[in-house]
């Protein structure tokens, strides 16, 4: 017996900008599983910045998506066909391949979550992989102190928005946030509790940093790079540390200038350090402690965009690039 279902090619590679043309959705027959695999209904699928970078042709930490070939990322669903001992019918796995329908996959490349502890977007967010990447960014790369200033670009997306809850509750003195729009700015200082935030697009982001960090930044959680970064670097405090988790702004902008003042770095004594959440896992189960301790006490709020059906992932992927989302974007495909 074989199962049906949609699934997102990459029909070409990008450059600059992605469009819907780059991307192609067909329909595939998947057979039943063999020994040690499971069949799975996803039911939310993550779109990140990340998948833009493995639509380019070069070698990185992971490798590069293939013309023609579904793309792959991270996903929930539930199991509908299992020749696993470990995993059963029924059972929520977070996997993987995500942008299809139906995944066919060994279950010992899944995990088994729990939806009722949570629902299963939060393991794609606020419970995963880009909750570790908030969390360990900050503590352990940057390094942050109770009493330190943080800065945080990006700060309404998934990551983000994390970084600067956790700044607050692990006692930080001031969390300053940018993002896009008036909206996210409002939404980073009423609801998450920012001391303050601006918009990037608002005006010198030079002069609009420095009026929001009279003394300084000890701490920058760079998500944009670029401007921001160089921006941040003028206000940096003496031993600051710069923990370079994305540079979205350079994503789809192969010229992008570089950074002009990273002599600053020698001046102030300045640690930059790039990292990625892959080299991270060790810290996940204290993460996922903490984090669960505080969605319990509602002191973490989770946001999270909701775009629905597999025909508008690729929008939604889109869609997220041009900011589209506050917090998580996640598709749902049920
Ligand atoms: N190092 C790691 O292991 C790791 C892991 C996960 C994520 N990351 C990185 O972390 C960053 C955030 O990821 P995420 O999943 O949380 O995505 P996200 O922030 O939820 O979504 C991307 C956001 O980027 C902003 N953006 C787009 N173009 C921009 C530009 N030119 N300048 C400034 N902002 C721009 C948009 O918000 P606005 O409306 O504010 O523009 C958009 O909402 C990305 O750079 C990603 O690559 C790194």
């Amino acid at each position: 017996m074989t199962t049906s279902g949609k699934v997102w090619q990459l029909a070409a590679r990008p450059t600059g900008f992605p469009t819907p043309e780059d991307f192609r959705l067909v329909t595939e027959e998947l057979p039943a599983p063999g020994p040690g695999q499971i069949l799975v209904r996803n039911e939310v699928m993550s779109v990140d910045p990340a998948m833009r970078g493995r639509m380019n042709d070069v070698p990185s930490y992971v490798p590069p998506f293939q013309l023609d070939a579904p793309l792959e990322g991270g996903a929930v669903g539930t199991v509908v066909a299992s020749e696993s001992p470990d995993v059963a019918v029924g059972d929520s796995v977070l996997h993987g391949l995500g942008w299809r329908e139906y995944a066919l996959l060994d279950a010992r490349h899944t995990r088994v979550v729990d939806t009722t502890v949570a629902p299963a977007s939060a393991y794609l967010g606020v419970l995963g992989m880009p909750g570790l990447t908030a969390y360990a960014g900050l503590l352990d790369v940057a390094k942050m102190r109770p009493d330190e200033t943080v800065f945080v670009s990006g700060a309404a997306g998934a990551v983000g928005t994390l970084v600067g809850q956790i700044a607050r509750l692990r006692g930080a003195r001031l969390v300053i946030g940018s993002a896009g729009s008036a909206e996210k700015v409002r939404y980073l200082v009423d609801d998450l509790g920012f001391d303050a935030a601006f918009n990037y697009k608002d005006g010198s982001i030079r002069t609009q940093l420095k009026q929001l960090t009279p003394d300084g930044i000890d701490v920058f959680f760079d998500n944009v790079g670029g401007e921001q970064l160089e921006a941040a670097l003028f206000r940096m405090n003496l031993h600051g540390r710069v923990a370079i988790c994305g540079a979205i702004s350079q994503y789809n902008n192969p010229d992008a200038a570089g950074i002009r003042n990273l002599t600053l770095l020698i001046s102030k004594r300045i640690t930059m350090q790039g990292f990625l959440v892959l080299d991270h896992w060790d810290r996940r189960e204290a993460f996922v402690e903490e984090m669960a301790g505080w969605l319990r006490e509602g002191r973490v709020q989770v946001a999270e965009t909701f775009v629905d059906g597999i025909d508008h992932a690729v929008d939604a992927f889109l869609g997220m690039l041009r900011g589209e989302n506050l917090g998580k974007m996640i598709v749902r495909l049920t």
